[in-house]
Order: structure tokens, then C-alpha cells, then sequence
């Protein structure tokens, strides 16, 4: 494997906006780190809370190419597959949530929110960032409007961070090339394995609309089927409520 880059930042905005910001000094697979973040920036326009140190938050700068490929809109799900297998070493049971979002007892742990670095039409590369609570407070918790769990709450001791971001790049750069040349087929059997949505009736929000249905499976490109009677809906964007 390549050489990686690693730069720790003690206190930023976002991770995200930082390896944006300066996409053009940093070179392919560098692990960008935060201690704290103060505007961490989620899916679909949220916020992502800074629980403090000793949480996980890290932006990898991915360039693998010159131009876009339509299999890097399935590294969230990738890096989804790879932090689940990081977490059942841990001896949990983790589940996926669809797209991205990876869940322990029904409690998210973790998001994951890409972003392209486009420059009028040139493609300057991803940002693929993640944060994972490792070391949360429960009453911490009262600031997020969602359930959520943090990885020393699962196993009732502290979590070393350092290994913890060690095992998780390791796993995410192991098979990272396969994945890019293969995309979603490479990691559809693991992903679905993992999956807590299949044959559920759903509702889901997309920009402005939602849409109800059961979920009958993922396609090849890990968009989300949904059936309603007659109809059948491939959704590539949204988030289940
Ligand atoms: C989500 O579930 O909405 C995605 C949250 C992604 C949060 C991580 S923390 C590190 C990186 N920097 C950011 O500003 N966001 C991502």
C-alpha cells in the first residue's frame, strides 16, 4: 500500500471543509483528523455534533482519478460495509441503514458524508469524511434529536481512538482498489448482509417529497427499491425516517 498521509488538526470547523478548502496541496489518501470540530457538517444539510475528544473525526482526500467515476457515489456504502467489520472485531452485531448510516441496536454510531471537489469542470477529488462516536457521554446525547450510542457505551469501557482510526483505514484501504474498479457488486453481499431495512415498510424523505414503500432489496448500484402496489421506486437519494 502507498505511503499515508496523515494530518492532525487539534481544533477545526469541519474536517470535510478543511480537506476541501486545501484539496489542491494534499495528495491522494491523506487522513485528515480532528480533535474537535466546531461545525461539523452532516448529510443532507445537517449538523454533525462534536461529542468532544476521544470521538472520531476524520475526512480521507481521495483522488483516484482525473475525472468523475460513477462508482465513487458508493464509497459511503463501501467505508459503511468497512466500519461494521471494524466494530464486530469489537464483538458488536452492526447493522446498515440505508445509504450509509451504521446503527448498534438500532442506535447510530457513526455517519459518513462524501463530498466531490469540483473546480468549474475539473475534477479536483473526494472528500470522504466520517465521524464515529467512540467516547460519548449518555448526557451528552440530549443536543441530538436522534437515537444514538457511542462505542465505549456498547462495551462499558473507553476506546483507545488511536487503534481504533488504524483499524478502520487499514480496513478501508484493503480493498479499496478492488472496489473502485468493481464498485457496489464488490461489496453488495457484505452490505446486505448488514442491512436492517429489507422487506420493511419504509418512508423516506428525498429533497422534497417522501416516498412509502417496502423495501425490497438494493440495486447493483446501491440504490434503494421500494415497492407500493403497482409501483416501484430506485431511490439513489434520501434518508429512511
Ligand atoms: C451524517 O450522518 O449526516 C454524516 C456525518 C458526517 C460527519 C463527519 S465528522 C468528520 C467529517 N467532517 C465533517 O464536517 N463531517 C464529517
Amino acid at each position: 500500500m502507498d505511503e499515508l498521509r496523515e494530518i492532525y488538526l487539534e481544533n477545526i470547523d469541519s474536517t470535510n471543509r478543511w480537506a476541501k478548502n486545501n484539496i489542491d496541496t494534499l495528495a491522494d489518501k491523506t487522513v485528515v483528523l480532528a480533535g474537535t470540530q466546531t461545525q461539523g457538517r452532516g448529510r443532507l444539510q445537517r449538523i454533525w455534533v462534536d461529542l468532544g475528544k476521544g470521538n472520531l473525526f476524520m475526512s480521507l482526500v481521495l483522488k483516484p482519478a482525473e475525472t468523475f467515476d460513477e462508482h465513487y457515489s458508493n464509497l459511503t456504502q463501501y467505508l459503511s460495509v468497512c466500519l461494521c467489520k471494524v466494530l464486530e472485531n469489537y464483538g458488536l452485531n452492526p447493522e446498515i441503514k440505508w445509504p450509509n448510516d451504521v446503527l448498534i441496536n438500532g442506535k447510530k454510531i457513526a455517519g459518513i458524508l462524501s463530498e466531490a471537489s469540483v473546480r468549474g469542470t475539473t475534477f479536483k477529488g473526494l472528500v470522504l469524511g466520517i465521524g464515529v462516536n467512540l467516547n460519548a457521554k449518555e448526557a451528552d446525547f440530549a443536543q441530538i434529536d436522534k437515537q444514538v450510542t457511542a462505542l465505549n457505551l456498547e462495551l462499558a469501557h473507553a476506546v483507545d481512538l488511536n487503534g481504533f482510526k488504524t483499524a478502520l483505514v487499514e480496513e478501508f484501504f484493503k480493498n479499496y482498489d478492488e472496489f473502485l474498479a468493481k464498485g457496489f457488486e464488490f461489496i453488495k453481499k457484505d452490505y446486505l448482509s448488514r442491512a436492517n431495512f429489507l422487506d420493511k415498510e419504509l418512508c423516506v424523505a428525498l429533497i422534497n417529497e417522501t416516498k412509502t414503500g417496502v423495501a425490497k432489496g438494493v440495486t447493483d448500484n446501491g440504490e434503494l427499491i421500494l415497492a407500493n402496489g403497482e409501483n416501484e421506486f430506485i431511490l439513489n437519494i434520501g434518508d429512511i425516517l
